[in-house]
């Protein structure tokens, strides 16, 4: 498979996976990806990949600094849960430490305040008790995230940089072939456009000294490109778009269509991103919004963008079945 996949990259994918090492997670993550989508393609069930988080980009081999940004992984996890919500097996490629599904809702909390450990004097024997006011929902939170453990709905996959997002989405792509038009990518991640190659890169810390820090990086190549035609032809794919200037969401989203044609593009813009979106696709065009009531409520866009993205999936679904 990995074999026949390399010669379809095509000459800038082969040569960018051949100057980075496999993530140290390769092997596992493989595996459990190729369990994790014969397990739902046998049970028809649809599946999802959610990437999610920032990628780091290394400037020294043996790495003390690096390019990061700014993404926290919100849309990733809390999208994941919807989509658990609505059925679907959930494959979550995270950038580690990122915000996770369901235990995001306490990730800004010391969890020392939350957790007293008592004596029970019966036994002598030391337990730890929850403070449940210090963790507000936490029992319909765990009892969720212990039905979707147990059903074997969730498959979290974890990267750190850039290479080894890149080399674990092209393994589940590969992966996902086999549920053919059930598979949706949700290509949240916010991927880094530059790198600098292993073999530019210096081994060791970069000295500080006199002179300021110059950095030559190149392109990465666009990973849009072999995933639609080559990694995973028949699966439903969206990706995101991010701006920071609003004016330009419709056209670089329309742009994004009809480079890469695949289904739908997610625009966002960096300042309104949690309570606007527009969503793309070759014939549509539709805004998704919270109203100010809504973001008092506490509720969440990437509920209504799941719904939505859900339908979107369910009509290419049929259109597979029966094509024109
Ligand atoms: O994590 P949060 O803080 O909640 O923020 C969410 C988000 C703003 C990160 C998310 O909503 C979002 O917009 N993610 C995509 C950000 C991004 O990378 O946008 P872009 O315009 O730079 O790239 C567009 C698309 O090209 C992306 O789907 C990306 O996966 C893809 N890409 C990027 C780099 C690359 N080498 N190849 C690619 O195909």
């Amino acid at each position: 498979m990995a074999a026949e996949a390399e010669a379809e990259d095509g000459p800038e994918w082969d040569q960018f996976f051949s100057d980075c090492a496999p993530p140290p997670n390769a092997a596992a993550s493989v595996r459990a990806l190729g369990e994790f989508a014969a397990q739902h393609a046998e049970q028809c069930r649809r599946l999802v990949l959610v990437t999610s988080g920032g990628t780091k980009v290394p400037l020294e081999s043996r790495t003390v600094r690096y390019l990061d940004n700014f993404s926290s992984g919100w849309r990733g996890a809390v999208s994941a849960e919807h989509f658990l919500q609505l059925g679907y097996a959930v494959v979550f490629l995270h950038r580690q430490r990122s915000l996770f599904p369901f235990s995001r809702r306490y990730s800004g909390l010391n969890l020392l305040d939350a957790l007293k450990a008592v004596l029970d004097v019966g036994t002598g024997c030391w337990r730890v008790e929850a403070d449940q006011a210090a963790l507000p929902g936490i029992v319909p939170t765990l009892q969720r995230y212990a039905a979707v453990r147990e059903a074997g709905l969730l498959l979290p996959l974890e990267f750190s940089t850039l290479s080894d997002y890149l080399y674990l989405l092209r393994a589940a792509a590969q992966a996902l072939h086999h549920n053919g038009p059930k598979a949706m990518f949700y290509l949240a991640a916010a991927v880094s456009d530059f790198f600098i190659p292993a073999s530019e890169m210096p081994e060791h810390k970069i000295q500080s000294g006199a002179n300021p820090l110059q950095l030559s990086m190149q392109m990465v190549p666009k990973m849009l490109t072999p995933l639609v035609k080559d990694w995973a032809p028949q699966a439903f794919v969206t990706s995101f778009k991010l701006e920071t200037d609003s004016s330009q969401l419709l056209a670089r989203a329309r742009k994004a269509l009809a480079t890469y044609r695949h289904q739908v593009v997610v625009a966002n813009t960096l300042e309104t991103r949690r309570v606007y979106v527009l969503i793309v696709t070759e014939d549509s065009q539709v805004d998704i919004k919270l109203s100010e009531n809504e973001v008092q409520q506490h509720h969440e866009i990437e509920e209504k963008i799941v719904k939505h993205l859900s339908e979107c999936h369910t009509n290419f679904i049929e259109k597979s079945k029966n094509p024109t």
